[in-house]
């Protein structure tokens, strides 16, 4: 049997860290769906069709750290408004979340589009400002040339279309629970994230 654990929010809430760590917790597999997207847009920065690299793309794609760039993660919110891109990559997700032995996905329309019928449902936040902060240290660290106040722009920027968007708009799945990060360090957050899950263990074997 499968339990799918789905995980949205917005960019740099925690929903990879947190993801990785559930799923670490539990021994399931993880997928930051995330990947696909920003691999569909690197391809468009290289002069790809996007459609056409959606439905071309194949699991060894997703590993690379150049697709953590700025970029590319603006790239990857302009390419996930298209929604022959998004139709393109569902079979993908659905199939991930569908392994025996348990699954984690995180991204922005899992508890909503990709598993509606996900066993537990997290919707991940925490201020822009929050959210700016980590990324910008998160790119600091990794050498990148950037400020504050961009990555801050790039954070909303990126919300603002991916929650306006008309196919797959970010948002909280009605039976998704809330976490918002804002003042909580990683261990306090993955807590609160097994804790969640282990509530709806409980209910899906009560
Ligand atoms: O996957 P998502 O973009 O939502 O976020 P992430 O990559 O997991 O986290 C963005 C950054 O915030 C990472 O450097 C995390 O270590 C950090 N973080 C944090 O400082 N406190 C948290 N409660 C969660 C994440
Ligand atoms: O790590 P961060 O939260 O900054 O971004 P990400 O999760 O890697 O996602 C990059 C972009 O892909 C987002 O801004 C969304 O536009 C898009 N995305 C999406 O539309 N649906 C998903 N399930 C995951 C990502």
């Amino acid at each position: 049997m499968s339990f799918t654990i789905a995980i949205d929010g917005p960019a740099a809430a925690g929903k990879g860290t947190i993801s990785r760590a559930v799923a670490a917790h539990f021994g399931f597999a993880h997928l930051d769906t995330g990947l696909l997207y920003r691999a569909v847009g690197a391809e468009m920065l290289a002069g790809t069709e996007p459609v056409a690299a959606a439905r071309a793309l194949r699991a060894e794609d997703l590993d690379a750290a150049a697709l953590r760039s700025p970029e590319v993660a603006q790239a990857a919110s302009k390419v996930a408004a298209i929604g022959d891109v998004r139709a393109a990559l569902v079979d993908f997700q659905r199939a991930f979340a569908a392994r025996a032995g348990g699954a984690v996905l995180d991204g922005r329309d899992i508890g909503t589009v990709i598993c509606p019928d996900a066993a537990a449902k997290l919707f991940v936040t925490a201020s822009a400002e929050v959210r700016a902060e980590r990324r910008y240290r998160e790119l600091l660290e990794a050498g990148a040339d950037t400020n504050f106040a961009a990555v801050l722009a790039d954070v909303r920027e990126r919300d603002a279309r991916d929650m306006g968007r008309v196919d797959a708009p970010l948002r909280a799945a009605a039976d998704a629970v809330e976490l918002d990060t804002s003042a909580m360090d990683i261990d306090e957050a993955v807590a609160a994230a097994i804790a969640v899950v282990e509530t709806a263990m409980e209910r899906g074997t009560g």
